[in-house]
């Protein structure tokens, strides 16, 4: 992807301090809808090259997402090009903080892969324009737990679109990756009287699911937990969820789960359709996260957070309904949505004041 496509980004912004090390890139999608808002991921890509090429795909995905989580705020993200484990120091994310406050309120940074609430903290000393801080610095901590809250909420949804009831009570889910997400989520779906089967590769992970909760199922991997008798499939891992190879032995009849870019390539919403599985948009039901963390701009209120959250049972809904009614793919309908938002609101600012 190039960074002047036609209907591309509005600003990318290449950021260096070589004294602490620092080479980040800052992608600004859109602000039609307000300040770009959107993590900074930490991560040690092989190039320049394909670190630029995430950041323009992160940004876009979240002007997307915002869009149809009702936010008041554009698509941005950042990428910080580097080991976290080696080059993560104080004066390194100060660094990065003055180049966010440069941008004076057109990027809001938070947090991503390999960036935590403590390092928004050192963000923050150096600029406003920084949310995902902890809670003692009045930030919103955590996001997987409204992450999570989301999902339950679009997997209700599905549950009552495919089966005319939005509860998963006696349901069969299949939860893949019992991380910070998946561990909130599986308390959900207990709490709603599911029958959680559950799988992931961390050792420590099965020894929480073990301890904490002795009704899961556990399966021994992710081919396993797809082929076995689930009705909903949450992958909560990492992304590419769906591919070809798993959507051809899922035997569940609804998809609904926290990871990102869930779909392996834009055929797969397709192969989704034809074997009548129904499919929650990933960005629709994950944006629990990004409600959490776009609530601090305000003066973070976890309650409200949460009512902002709980909507994504409604716009769910609508994205199945218009789905059904085009004869569209769920994730096709979910972006017409979150473009027409964001020309309808766009448009306004051509009206002078
Ligand atoms: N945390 C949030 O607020 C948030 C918001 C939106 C989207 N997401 C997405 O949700 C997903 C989960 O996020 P998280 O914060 O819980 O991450 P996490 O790193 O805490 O958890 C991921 C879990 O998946 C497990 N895992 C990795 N590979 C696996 C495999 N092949 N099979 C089974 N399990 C596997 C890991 O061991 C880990 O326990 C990610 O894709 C993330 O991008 C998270």
């Amino acid at each position: 992807m190039g960074v002047f496509n036609e209907g591309s980004h509005e600003q990318v912004v290449f950021c260096q301090d070589q004294a602490s090390g620092l080479k980040a890139v800052i992608g600004i999608y859109s602000t039609a809808l307000g300040p770009a808002l959107g993590g900074t991921r930490f991560y040690p890509y092989p190039s320049e090259k394909e670190a630029l090429h995430d950041v323009l795909e992160l940004s876009r995905g979240m002007a997307y997402k915002n869009s149809l989580a009702g936010l008041d705020l554009g698509g941005g993200k950042a990428v910080i090009w580097g080991d976290p484990e080696q080059i993560k120091t104080e004066a390194l994310l100060r660094a990065y903080g003055r180049f966010v406050q440069s941008l004076n309120g057109r990027y809001f940074t938070a947090c991503d892969v390999g960036t935590y609430t403590w390092d928004m903290d050192q963000v923050a000393k150096e600029t406003r324009f920084v949310t995902g801080r902890s809670l003692e610095h009045g930030g919103a901590g955590d996001s997987s737990i409204l992450t999570a809250w989301g999902v339950f909420q679009g997997m209700r949804a599905a549950a009552e679109h495919r089966w005319g009831s939005p509860t998963l009570k006696a349901r069969r889910v299949g939860v893949s990756g019992l991380g910070k997400v998946g561990k909130y989520l599986v308390g959900h779906l207990l709490e709603d009287g599911a029958e959680v089967v559950a799988t992931d590769v961390s050792p420590k992970a099965l020894e929480w699911a073990k301890t904490n909760h002795p009704d899961v199922n556990l399966v021994p991997d992710n081919t396993a937990l797809v082929k076995s008798d689930i009705e909903v499939y949450a992958p909560c891992a990492l992304g590419f969820a769906l591919n070809d190879k798993t959507v051809r032995v899922l035997r569940a009849q609804i998809v609904a789960g926290a990871a990102n870019n869930q779909l392996a390539h834009p055929g797969v919403d397709k192969l989704l359709m034809d074997r009548g599985i129904l499919y929650a948009p990933d960005y629709c039901v994950n944006a629990g996260g990004v409600i959490q963390v776009a609530d601090e701009i305000e003066g973070f209120n976890f309650e409200r957070a949460k009512m902002r959250a709980t909507k994504i049972f409604d716009t769910t809904k609508r994205i199945l309904e218009l789905a059904d009614t085009e004869g569209i793919s769920p994730a096709t309908a979910a972006d017409r949505i979150a473009e027409q938002r964001m020309a309808d609101v766009g448009r306004l600012r051509s009206i002078r004041l």
